[in-house]
């Protein structure tokens, strides 16, 4: 894959028609997330595309990204057969601009095709990504998520890694305090995970480790008095986290979490906050030394026992419930579904294993 091109400014986006001209495309798709569809900064960008370029616009309203939606596109999209997409949102909107790269140069789709499918045989289309949130990573990981029903899928392919993201961030100037505080959250779990991951290597945990120097002290000062400084750091800390999971995936505090986002409705940053709350204590005993003290120096703490309490303390200064009991979500049918309906593939990237009844008795905390 050639190097992803990263612009890193404020009002970086009035230099998307630049960015679209130097791919020569003839037909472009843009999906916009709802929130930023009537930003005059990106009408403006969008005004000044060059003639020779046709576009089609799309508002991506779903909650998450999901088959159904995907084939709806399809057919929509088909005809059309953009050459680039124009991704500007939130982890939604990239992972439907990826998904729509990979399969609308396919000559048909259906939902059994779609749901084998886990690498590409055809090109995908290029990608330009715009976050507008900060904590994704999608606009750095050669991943394709989505839903079907309540199960998640992942397809996987290095040409879905988007070419360019332009990270611009008066476009997340919108974003409410929990919004931000949500992405902000996912950032630093999947830093965290990347370190402690079985697949961590040299190169992964510099992204990591750069992630969290920007994340850990600036996310708590961006919820709560924002600027664009801080909102171009949390940005380009997403991205650096994004990169490491992209080499070492993420471990158990993800895949316990995706049943709470899809089955309860909890976002995902905060679902993955609250599951890293729960695992905290139960991982960071098993994660070796040198990798234990990259965690520890992000935390600015020798005591790995005192992580857990900064975490905690974290989350609940961004304003999020920091356990199922303060969402009401800990029941005992509830708890047991997290636990049976966790991916076992994934928790083989966690350090030496989970104890479940040690996980549940962390996840019924108060
Ligand atoms: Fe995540």
């Amino acid at each position: 894959m050639t190097e992803q091109r990263f612009i890193n400014t404020p009002g970086a986006i009035s230099q998307l028609p630049d960015v679209i001209a130097a791919f020569n495309a003839e037909r472009c798709l843009i999906l916009f997330t709802n929130s930023v569809s009537k930003f005059s900064s990106i009408e403006g960008a969008i005004r000044a595309l060059p003639g020779t370029v046709k576009h089609q616009q799309i508002v991506v309203r779903d909650r998450i990204p999901n088959l159904e939606a995907l084939l709806v596109r399809y057919k929509e999209l088909r005809s059309f057969m953009p050459q680039l997409i124009v991704a500007i949102g939130g982890g939604t909107v990239l992972d439907t601009g990826k998904l729509l790269s990979a399969f609308l140069p396919l000559e048909s789709i259906d939902r059994e095709s779609v749901l084998a499918t886990t690498s590409l045989t055809t090109d995908p289309i290029p990608i330009i990504a715009i976050p507008t949130t900060a904590g994704s990573g999608s606009d750095a990981t050669p991943f394709a998520v989505y839903y079907d029903r309540e199960t998640k899928y992942s397809l996987e392919d290095l040409r879905l890694v988007p070419q360019v993201v332009i990270a611009d961030a008066e476009l997340t100037a919108t974003l409410s305090p929990r919004q931000t505080a949500i992405s902000g959250i996912d950032a630093i779990c999947q830093a965290i995970e990347s370190i402690w991951a079985a697949r961590s290597n040299e190169e992964s945990r510099r992204y990591a480790v750069s992630a969290l120097d920007l994340l850990l002290p600036n996310l708590a000062p961006a919820v709560r008095a924002p600027t664009p400084e801080l909102r171009s750091k949390l940005l380009l800390g997403a991205n650096l986290a994004g990169r490491a999971i992209a080499i070492t995936r993420t471990t158990a505090a993800h895949a316990y979490s995706y049943c709470l986002t899809a089955a309860y409705g909890v976002a995902h940053g905060h679902a993955v906050g609250i599951c890293m709350l729960a695992l905290l204590p139960l991982t960071l005993p098993r994660v070796e030394k040198e990798r234990l003290q990259l965690i520890t120096a992000a935390f600015s703490t020798d005591e790995p026992a005192t992580i857990e309490h900064s975490f905690r303390n974290l989350l609940e200064d961004v304003g999020l419930e920091p356990t199922l009991a303060a969402l009401n979500l800990n029941s005992p049918e509830i708890l047991k579904r997290i636990l049976r309906e966790v991916d076992p593939n994934r928790l083989a990237n966690h350090p030496q294993g989970i104890d479940s009844n040690a996980l549940l008795a962390r996840l019924r905390l108060e």
